[in-house]
């Protein structure tokens, strides 16, 4: 037999048969989709034990989808106060009034109705769909990714949207016809009991024997979790700068980021602040940016490390006292007079339009260029 037709599901519910846990919300049969709905909803960021008795009084106070649509919002939240995490309640709430405008009272029973509610995600959808209404369907949280990835010894990262996906197809391909809700449930109950995270039980496991994972000894390494890391958002403020057919231009440092790429003039910073910071080091290197407008065009750029979000504006250069007082020190800007090297410190250039092309433009900064040709050649 191979990885996937090995059928294990038999073991599975025979465990399930017997171990399964003594819990409020499965007590009926057939289950009230209303409450698979609540306790799932509960559960979603609360520990099982920690929303029993929230669950108990619940029913007491709102049995059914009528009386807790028909409840003052002020009423459901304190009925949810110490669960936290209140909009859950907030969604419950709204989404129960839609079921009894929209569907006469009765829960969607396909994914795509029971999508549409408030606060349902697809992983609820699925919990309820096969609880309550038998329909096969998956509910895939963590614990259900931890106990595949360990079955099918799966090394990569169980938080990626692919892995995911071939792990939902592998539970599809599993679960039982006549008894889908079970299976998932059974998939949660050997993963918060048997199947844990760090040091699994595999001596009580049923499914220790065709565990891939533990065969190959990796059962402690997998499931490989690894979370996004967070990057800082540094806003930049670029200008184009123009004095008649020429840019100014500017070359980054020769070690770091970009090292030696081409740049319009930028600053770190953004809106009025970050326009004023420019247009003083523009005018420390005797460049005088008027007539500023924008931003024209805004690009989030994401770097592994860090994302530049860039508001780019147009700047006309105007050359005057800087000319006048100090031509050497300062710049000459119009048409005529711009000298492209002549006047300016080193690492800035002015560029004419027909040669920017000729320079190795850093990342961003060449979509900015890429976007003023097509501009101009429109
Ligand atoms: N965690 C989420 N849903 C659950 C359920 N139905 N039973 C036990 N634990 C759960």
């Amino acid at each position: 037999m191979n990885r996937f037709t090995e059928n294990w599901t038999p073991l599975l519910l025979q465990w399930y048969d017997k171990h399964k846990r003594d819990l409020p919300w499965r007590t009926e049969s057939p289950r009230d989709p209303y409450k698979v709905w609540v306790s799932e909803i509960m559960l979603q960021q609360t520990r099982v034990e920690a929303v029993k008795a929230y669950y108990i009084n619940w029913m007491e106070h709102f049995p059914d989808i009528p009386s807790l649509a028909a409840a003052e919002e002020d009423e459901v939240v304190r009925q949810w106060q110490g669960l936290g995490y209140y909009s859950r309640a907030r969604n419950l709430h709204t989404a129960v009034r839609e079921v009894m405008e929209t569907y006469g009272g009765k829960i969607p029973e396909t994914r795509e109705e029971i999508r549409k509610l408030k606060g349902i995600g697809d992983y609820t959808a699925g919990a309820i769909l096969s609880m309550a209404y038998g329909k096969r369907e998956t509910a895939v949280d963590g614990n259900v990714l931890r106990v595949f990835a360990r079955i099918y010894n799966i090394g990569e990262n169980i938080l990626s949207a692919k892995v995911k996906k071939e792990i939902t197809e592998l539970v599809k391909a599993r679960q039982d016809a006549a008894r889908p809700g079970d299976f998932n449930e059974a998939l949660m109950d050997l993963g918060a009991t048997v199947c844990i995270p760090g040091q699994p039980r595999c001596d009580v496991c049923p499914l220790a024997d065709v565990c891939l994972a533990k065969k190959a000894g990796k059962e402690t390494e997998i499931p490989l979790r690894v979370t996004k890391k967070e990057v800082p958002v540094e806003p930049v403020t670029v200008f184009v700068v123009r004095a008649g057919e020429f840019y100014l231009l500017h070359r980054r440092p020769s070690k770091g980021l970009l090292a030696g790429m081409w740049e319009f003039p930028n600053c770190v910073g953004e809106g009025e602040q970050g326009k004023e910071a420019l247009t003083a080091d523009l005018s420390a290197i005797g460049v005088r940016a008027e007539e500023v407008s924008g931003p024209v065009k805004q690009i989030r750029h994401v770097f592994s490390h860090k994302i530049w979000n860039m508001n780019i504006y147009e700047a006309e250069a105007a050359g005057t006292h800087e000319k006048e007082s100090s031509p050497e020190a300062g710049c000459a800007l119009t048409k005529s007079a711009v000298e492209p090297e002549a006047v300016l410190p080193s690492g800035w250039r002015w560029v004419s339009a027909t040669e920017l092309t000729d320079y190795n433009m850093a990342g961003p900064h060449n979509r900015i260029l890429r976007d003023m040709n097509e501009l101009t050649t429109k």
